[in-house]
């Protein structure tokens, strides 16, 4: 029997991008509450919910059955900073500060704390709402494993799941045609997706943010296999990788979200080059969305499972401005604010780098 706790209501939200293992967070939270008796509060969309008043209560029976379940049944919203909240006026869009409509939100519902499960842009948002006042606790989810205080963001390895099984579907027309192919992965500023998803699914190029890549490096590669007899090649790259003397592919930029730049069309930059440069037929896959919908792998449905009930465990003792951490077999919390502090890269030193280059793959350096 859990603990008793003077904490009496809890408000749960997910925000920024969606990724899968959100639900089986919310199931993770919900469940265990009535033990603590505490009831839990559903923010809708993020904190564009918070700010615009929208929650409903969360009972046992609306999180059953979700454990499997791709999305969040929550919503959720990467254009809803209360600090960054975008108003069009006279055809502009101004940028204005909502956060007093979170405190009076969060004192309406009578909260004693908020779940924040999201990424290194929800943190940002948790922590500024923690210098308020507010309780918060964090829940690290992204598909792009990018945050430094925890080995693994819950969601990561479902995305890698997908692009292992694109890459091997792949594999077999590329050889079956000669041909090269190339798939974008997603991932921002960091190489994790495409790395673990590259080294699960056998590609002969990993292109990362981290390390920008040759031109020349790429060609010789594609021409060195040819020489061995393998007259195809699978390369995978991640949207925020870049040439040694280039720049950042980006799609869009959109003032109203919480990170206004949107990568994306770096595939078909290294596809047209490699054809022209290389005169192999090359195709280009982007996986996009993909790689965040659907089910859970069994991995994140318990690593989901694990931060949700760790999460309210901190609520009922009180433990506020913590982020959930998975280091090593262990769930541990760290504070919010060491939580943001460094992005978490691929670095040099990294085991599933090194053991890619020893098998290897190239990353065009
Ligand atoms: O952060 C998760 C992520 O999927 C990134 O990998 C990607 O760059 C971005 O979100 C895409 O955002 P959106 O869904 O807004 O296009």
């Amino acid at each position: 029997m859990p603990a008793k706790t003077s904490i009496r209501r809890i408000g749960v939200l997910t925000g920024g991008g969606d990724c899968p293992g959100l639900n089986a967070v919310i199931r993770g939270v919900t469940k265990p509450a009535e033990d603590y008796g505490m009831t839990v509060y559903g923010i809708m969309d993020g904190f564009e919910g918070l700010v615009e008043g929208k929650a409903k209560e969360l009972r046992n029976e609306d999180v059953s059955g979700i454990l499997s379940r791709g999305g969040t049944i929550l919503g959720s919203s990467n254009k809803g900073d209360p600090f960054h909240w975008p108003v069009e006026k006279d055809g502009k869009i101004i940028i204005e500060d909502r956060s007093e409509d979170v405190i009076k939100n969060y004192k309406a519902w009578n909260l004693d704390a908020i779940i924040a499960i999201g990424g290194d842009g929800t943190m940002h948002i948790c922590k500024k709402l923690c210098d308020m006042g507010l309780k918060m606790i964090g829940v690290p989810k992204t598909i792009d494993n990018d945050l430094d205080a925890t080995d693994v963001t819950f969601g990561h390895y479902s995305a890698v799941f997908v692009v292992s099984e694109a890459l091997d579907r792949l594999h077999t027309t590329a050889s079956s045609h000669h041909r090269v192919i190339v798939v974008e992965v997603m991932g921002r500023y960091a190489g994790w997706i495409a790395l673990h998803g590259g080294l699960a699914g056998g590609a002969d190029i990993i292109l990362i943010p981290e390390i920008p890549f040759s031109w020349d490096s790429i060609f010789g590669k594609i021409h060195e296999r040819e020489l061995m007899g393998k007259k195809f090649s699978l390369v995978c790259v991640a949207e925020g990788a870049r040439p040694k003397d280039g720049e950042l592919v980006i799609k869009e930029t959109d003032k109203k979200r919480t990170d206004p730049v949107r990568l994306g069309g770096i595939g078909k930059v290294v596809a047209d080059r490699i054809e022209t440069s290389t005169g192999k037929e090359t195709r280009v896959t982007v996986l996009g969305h993909l790689q965040r919908g659907g089910s859970p792998t069994p991995y994140d449905r318990i690593l989901s499972t694990k931060f949700g009930a760790f999460a309210i465990e901190l609520a009922a003792n009180m433990k506020f401005g913590r982020m959930v951490a998975l280091k090593g077999d262990e769930i541990k919390n760290v504070k919010i604010e060491d939580a943001i502090a460094n992005q978490k890269l691929v670095s040099e030193d990294n085991q599933a780098l090194i053991a890619a280059r020893r098998v290897g793959i190239s990353f065009g350096d």
